[in-house]
């Protein structure tokens, strides 16, 4: 008898019998029975034919390192880890209306002018769309070949006969299989897109990159189980109101994780950002309590961007605690160790922490910068516009050095700052013009830059 599974569409854990919240995730009416899906061989039976294995000595001497073309869009590269792998699986998440499709023709587009053959399947456009698109990109003269189709199996039947070195695919949400008994989106029907693709891609050379569309709790609709299957995440991500655009990898096979690219959305497009501190920094104006400058690394790159926050008398029990750009627990812990450890109370005040230009934030040396913001905004005192700031901040009021310290003055000192503010242990690197003023804890910090601790 087959057996019946079910899967969250939410999350894609799957159960042996139906609930009507999934315990992976909590979510509610999310748990569907996968259609179609035939049962996996019983345990006992073994396979016909013998595989084979080969001596890993004997693979390192013959094997290269995978080839990659790269397409010349700089940020794009990058974030690939330095060009296109060979063979190689991509998914690409986003909020919908983003920018996905536009990054990916152009990306289309740029790989099949440098000679890498390229396919375009469309499931949500028609091709008559997709060359309007285009036309508007100013790319309607690429040798990019278009596809409009869903069915998977017409899909890969084409690809096997065009034999192209990239396709890509817009969106795995809209592709279905025909052996999978439900709808296209549902978490069976990716699964087994994202499956066949994948394996196609590695059997035959073909690079694959694929689009995901992100539901509102920021996972790739259904198909978490897309990230594990393929090689490298990429997500696109950016606030509405702002034209900055960044795409992320969230793991990378084939090199680092947290790379960023920065483009911006143009009326022609997404144009490259090769300098993003002096893009986020350039909305600053005289220097104003409440805003400080972090000198962050994202990926391999340091990046100066503006903290920024709001304190005010709260007319709630309950005061507000509101955060665009970083984490709302981050910002709880160092309220919470101002408190403790430096006697600065923020009860009875709303707290607002915004991070300019649409940026994300995770990298704990952000503690710091986002402390001298509260302390700013609260005691209403501006600290220098030439100064940046960064460093842990641990629970006891310790200062913990940052990793990458002279990347992070080389470019504050690049942008035109004079100053930096890290913790006491980090590394001195004297960097020209640039005065480097360090403190151990908290509390020092406090007392040296707002008198009061
Ligand atoms: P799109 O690539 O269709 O998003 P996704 O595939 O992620 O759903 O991008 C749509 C948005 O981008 C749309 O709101 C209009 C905007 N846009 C521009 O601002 N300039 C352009 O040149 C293009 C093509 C789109
Ligand atoms: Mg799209």
């Amino acid at each position: 008898m087959a057996k019946t599974s079910f899967s969250c569409s939410a999350c894609g854990a799957s159960f042996s019998k139906w609930s009507g919240r999934c315990e992976g995730c909590g979510e509610w009416n999310t748990i569907s029975e996968d259609k179609g899906l035939s049962s996996g061989p019983s345990k006992k039976s073994l396979g016909i034919k013998r595989g084979r294995t080969i001596p890993l000595t004997d693979l390192a001497t013959r094997e290269t390192p995978p080839p990659r073309s790269c397409c010349g869009v700089g940020e794009l590269d990058r974030v690939l880890g330095g060009g296109l792998v060979a063979a190689s699986a991509i998914l690409v998440g986003g909020d919908p209306g983003i920018g996905k499709s536009t990054l990916l023709l152009q990306a289309a587009a740029r790989f099949a002018q440098s000679g890498v053959k390229t396919i375009y399947v469309s499931g949500e456009e028609a091709s008559a769309q997709v060359r309007m698109r285009a036309q508007r990109l100013g790319l309607a003269d690429a040798p990019v070949q278009l596809a409009a189709e869903t069915n998977l199996r017409d899909i890969l039947t084409t690809l096997e006969a065009e034999r192209p070195q990239l396709a890509i695919i817009d969106s795995i949400q809209t592709m279905w299989a025909d052996h999978v008994d439900s709808a296209p989106g549902s978490v069976s029907q990716v699964r087994a897109a994202a499956h066949e693709l994948t394996t196609f891609a590695k059997r035959n050379g073909v690079s694959i990159i694929m689009v995901g569309h992100v539901t509102k709790d920021g996972q790739i609709a259904g198909p978490r189980v897309v990230e594990h299957m393929v090689d490298t995440v990429l997500y696109f991500e950016g606030e509405r109101g702002h034209q900055f655009r960044i795409l992320r990898a969230v793991k990378n096979r084939f090199g680092p994780a947290d790379e960023i690219g920065v483009f911006e959305m143009t009326g022609g497009g997404l144009a490259e950002v090769i300098n993003p501190s002096a893009l986020f920094l350039s909305e600053r104006g005289e220097p104003s309590p409440g805003s400080v400058v972090f000198a962050g690394i994202e990926g391999t790159r340091p990046v100066l961007v503006e903290m920024q926050a709001l304190i005010a008398p709260s007319p709630h029990s309950q005061p507000r605690r509101a955060v665009v750009g970083w984490d709302s627990s981050r910002l709880a812990m160092i309220l919470a160790v101002l408190e403790a450890r430096c006697g600065i109370p923020f009860a009875g005040l709303d707290v607002y922490l915004n991070v300019a230009g649409g940026m994300k934030i995770s990298e704990p040396a952000a503690d710091l910068a986002v402390a001298a913001a509260l302390l700013s905004a609260r005691e209403d005192v501006a600290l220098p516009a030439d100064t940046v700031v960064f460093g842990e901040i641990s629970l006891s009021g310790a200062l913990r050095p940052a990793p990458q310290t002279e990347n992070r003055l080389k470019e504050a000192q690049k942008l035109g700052f004079t100053a930096a503010i890290a913790p006491g242990g980090s590394k001195t690197v004297p960097v020209t013009g640039l005065n480097l003023r360090k403190s151990s804890d908290l509390a020092g910090f406090v007392g040296e830059f707002f008198g009061a601790g």
